[in-house]
């Protein structure tokens, strides 16, 4: 079976952008994968250095993990500090990754604008890091959202950078991953880019919401007082509206909006309420179970324990061939 890796960092409560980004092919690809799903909690300490607050993040987000319908039983789930056959191909990767091209990743350069007071080496080096938790198991698919797709490239650059220095195919190339549909990108509620967890949190529906904070939420979504003649072309705002709508309501009901639209008769205001109403039929039973979850410490534990052993054989198994095409296997 084709080997599948992702992860999702601790940095908090997860969002309708991580669902639909990556959770739910997590979920999609269970049975037909050997699948290897993580918390990527070294990861959340370039942004976040203060680990108050981490190991309830580690423990909400696993529980999220299996409230969203991935099974212990059938993928390997675990937590990235686990393992630390990652952190070693991490330190043998850096070598291969040159400080101009880290430099260049859209990512670093937008933290470096949020954070200018801490730019740090891990931030720099934040790309090599999540090639080695893809290149740990030799994964060639990776489910990710659109903002994850620069960082596979690097990934392929940096393994094939690996073979061909070390003369010997180790590492496949990885790619991300949505079952053949373009990566996808889920914007925010106020109709300035993609929904995330750091910034406006009135515009990012999470997991963990309240019914009506839901409510309140898609009820104050950026819309106009609608269009004033037919087939008149969506503004950005509206088109998001409706892609949020896709997302969790049936067709009659997108099928009903997008005539009214086309017909200059929609109220945005209905809109929204039904929006709002299969929002909550979608969040709310993630929401229950993941609470209910996050109580049985002793279960998360069992699972984390069981998931990082699984996950270090498969790694062992990688460090042990890239240190052997390293010629660094002295004792054999
Ligand atoms: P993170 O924690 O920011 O997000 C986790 C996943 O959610 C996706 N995502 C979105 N997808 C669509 N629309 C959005 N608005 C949206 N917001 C987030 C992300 O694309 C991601 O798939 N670097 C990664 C974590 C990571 C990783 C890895 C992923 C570390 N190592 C190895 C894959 C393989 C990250 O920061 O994701």
């Amino acid at each position: 079976r084709e080997i599948v890796v992702s992860g999702i960092r601790s940095t908090g409560v997860l969002h309708l952008g991580n669902y639909f980004g990556a959770m739910r092919n997590y979920v999609r690809m269970q049975e037909d994968y050997d699948c290897y799903f993580f918390i990527a909690d070294w990861h959340s300490l370039t942004t976040h250095p203060d680990t108050k607050g981490l190991s309830g993040s580690v423990h909400r987000v696993l529980a999220e993990y299996i409230a969203c319908g991935l099974d212990p039983a059938k993928v390997t789930l675990y937590v990235q500090s686990d393992i630390p056959e990652i952190a070693e191909l991490y330190l043998l990767l850096n070598m291969l990754a040159y400080k101009g091209e880290l430099e260049k990743t859209a990512s670093f350069k937008d933290k470096v604008r949020q954070q200018p007071e801490n730019v740090n080496a891990g931030l720099l080096t934040y790309p090599v890091l999540m090639t080695s938790d893809i290149l740990v198991h030799r994964a060639v698919k990776v489910p990710v959202g659109k903002d994850q797709e620069q960082h596979l490239e690097m990934a392929r650059n940096f393994g094939q950078r690996f073979n061909h220095r070390y003369g010997q195919e180790v590492f496949p190339e990885p790619y991300a991953f949505n079952f053949g549909h373009e990566l996808l990108k889920v914007p925010s509620l106020d109709g300035a880019g993609k929904m995330s967890k750091s910034e406006n949190q009135m515009a990012t529906l999470y997991l963990n919401d309240d019914d009506d904070l839901i409510r309140k939420k898609v009820m104050k979504a950026k819309t106009d007082a609608g269009p004033t003649a037919p087939n008149t072309p969506m503004p950005d705002y509206i088109e998001n509206l409706f892609l949020l709508m896709r997302l969790v309501s049936d067709d009659s009901t997108i099928l009903h909006y997008t005539a009214a639209y086309n017909d200059a008769a929609i109220r945005y205001g209905d809109m929204k309420k039904a929006l709002a109403e299969d929002m909550i039929r979608f969040i709310a039973p993630i929401r229950e179970s993941a609470r209910e979850l996050e109580k049985d410490k002793g279960y998360l534990h069992k699972v984390m324990r069981e998931g990082a052993e699984k996950a270090r054989i498969s790694a062992a198994a990688t460090l042990q061939l890239v240190r052997h095409a390293m010629g660094m296997d002295y004792r054999f």
